[in-house]
């Protein structure tokens, strides 16, 4: 049984606009498809649209439903302590490139909320990342300084201003946090009054180059372009492998609902492990205070209901909250020097082709700048960030670790409500997960993707592949890639 509090699902999209675009019918071309409607396929699409390009966004789902749409959503620079670990290990150029590009993505993100008035909770906040450790005040230091070399506004103070103990924080001052979900839907809306197409419930299956790009959606239909740009968080396809450049994990987020004024005056990021995120949000019924837990590698912990009951209990022991309103899981690809992969990844022999993936949980800023920059690429400008973001540098080759080790149950009776577990039957491994009524249900356990097999979440009710971080619903269809195609049914 699944005692869980709050609804399943980000707080972010409860009181975002539902967005009704229609599938894709027919045959289509465009100069440019983007392939998945978050912020990185969205941006890119505006800025195209803004430069009188034709554009088509396909999104699998809903628009702001997925990665965008269940992150924390913060608008800053601040990337927890960055700056310092990115002159010693990528230099001083890199690491202000870096700078500039998050500082002009957030940059972006303002103006496009102010020129196309998308109301979407834009409030201005600083940022803090704080440490409970009087051992690490040096690394803030040392944080606050190399931010300050490149630019960046940034000041080491004694103590985060949150209501337990803390040794001291790195203040970010004028940064800001949004709802997520409200701004994607402004910017399809911008796309489409500038003269660019969305459709919604569209997923594209099949991506490959004849005489042009060329998209197939789920519902058998077809698009041309001159170029396509991949931005599903995973790519779903690309000339040079991604998966084992990325390593797929997640985080655990909860929003209580809280009285009277903010609870936390700001944005946090704790520095300590286990790491914990805080910021105020609202829905329909008033202010939240939003917690994010440690993070885990995706479908590979066996017990994420676990880790929501634990950030849930640390957030009530410091914080007078009520209910627990909203509880999701959100997920994102870290990278081994903690830098995005985004770009063209093989401009012979893949000309037109883009992706962007692995933002390491500062997506809102990345992904911005991921976007501005590939709108340039397929533009055919020079943009400065080209470096920084290339998705075919080099990589530790140990980095990605698949885990494919699922341990099987020996009988379906093993299996409680609301839990789940793999089963043998015959030489087929076989996801069989209990509902409240007791009832069994099952679906092949072999991912769609490249054969590993899937976990339990028995937090979301989700199927999750702990090799490349493919996301699944209880019924074996998709909800996050690469996979494209859904498990395949099973009888028990
Ligand atoms: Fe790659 Fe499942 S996501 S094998």
């Amino acid at each position: 049984m699944n005692l869980l509090p709050g609804h399943p699902g980000s707080c972010w999209l409860s009181t975002a606009p539902r967005t009704t675009y229609p599938p894709v019918e027919g045959s289509l071309h465009a100069e440019t498809i983007i392939v998945g409607g978050g912020i990185v396929g969205l941006t890119t699409a505006l800025r195209l649209c803004e430069a009188g390009a034709s554009v088509i966004v396909v999104e699998a789902l809903r628009i702001g439903g997925q990665v965008t749409g269940r992150s924390t959503a913060k608008i800053t620079t601040q990337h927890a302590l960055i700056y310092r670990h990115l002159i010693e290990t990528r230099g001083r150029e890199l690491a202000q490139s870096y700078a500039d590009a998050n500082r002009s993505g957030a940059a972006r993100i303002k103006e496009w909320i102010r020129q196309y008035d998308i109301g979407c909770d834009l409030e201005s906040r600083p940022a803090y990342a704080y440490t409970s450790s009087p051992a690490r005040r040096a690394d803030i230091a040392a944080e606050a300084e190399a931010a300050r070399e490149l630019g960046l506004e940034a000041e080491a103070i004694d103590k985060a201003p949150l209501p337990f103990e803390t040794a001291g924080a790195l203040l970010f001052p004028d940064q800001a946090q949004f709802n997520p979900a409200s701004y994607l839907a402004g910017l399809a809306r911008a796309v489409v009054e500038r003269g660019g197409q969305v459709f919604e419930n569209s997923r594209a299956v099949l991506i490959d180059e004849a005489s042009r790009w060329r998209v197939v959606t789920d519902g058998g239909h077809t698009l041309h372009a001159e170029h396509v740009v991949i931005a599903t968080n995973m790519t779903v396809k690309s000339p040079v492998g991604m998966a084992n450049r990325t390593q797929p994990r997640s985080h655990v987020a909860m929003a209580f609902r809280t009285d009277g004024p903010d609870m936390v005056d700001g944005m946090f990021i704790g520095i300590d492990d286990p790491t914990r995120s805080l910021r105020m949000g609202r829905d329909a019924k008033g202010p939240l205070l939003v917690a994010l837990g440690p993070k885990f590698n995706t479908g590979q912990d066996g017990n994420v209901a676990a880790r929501f009951q634990e950030l849930e209990q640390w957030v009530r022991q410091r914080f007078p909250v009520r209910d627990v309103v909203w509880r999701w899981c959100n997920e994102d690809y870290d990278t081994a020097d903690r830098v995005a992969f985004a770009g063209t990844p093989d401009p012979e022999k893949a000309a037109g082709f883009h992706i962007a993936t692995g933002f390491n949980a500062w997506g809102i800023s990345n992904g911005t700048a991921a976007g501005m920059m590939i709108a340039d690429l397929v533009s055919a400008k020079s943009n400065p960030w080209v470096t920084l973001y290339d998705p075919a540098r080099p990589y530790p080759k140990d980095f990605h670790k698949n885990a494919d080790s699922q341990s099987i149950l020996d009988d379906v009776e093993d299996i409680a409500p609301g839990q789940g577990g793999v089963l043998v039957q015959g030489d087929e491994k076989v996801a069989v997960w209990r509902d409240d009524a007791g009832r069994l249900h099952a679906v092949s356990a072999t991912c769609t993707h490249k054969g590993c097999t899937v976990t339990w979440n028995n937090a979301d009710r989700t199927w999750d592949c702990p090799c490349h971080g493919s996301i699944f619903a209880a019924d074996g269809s998709v909800i996050h890639g690469p996979a494209r195609k859904p498990l395949a049914s099973v009888s028990l």
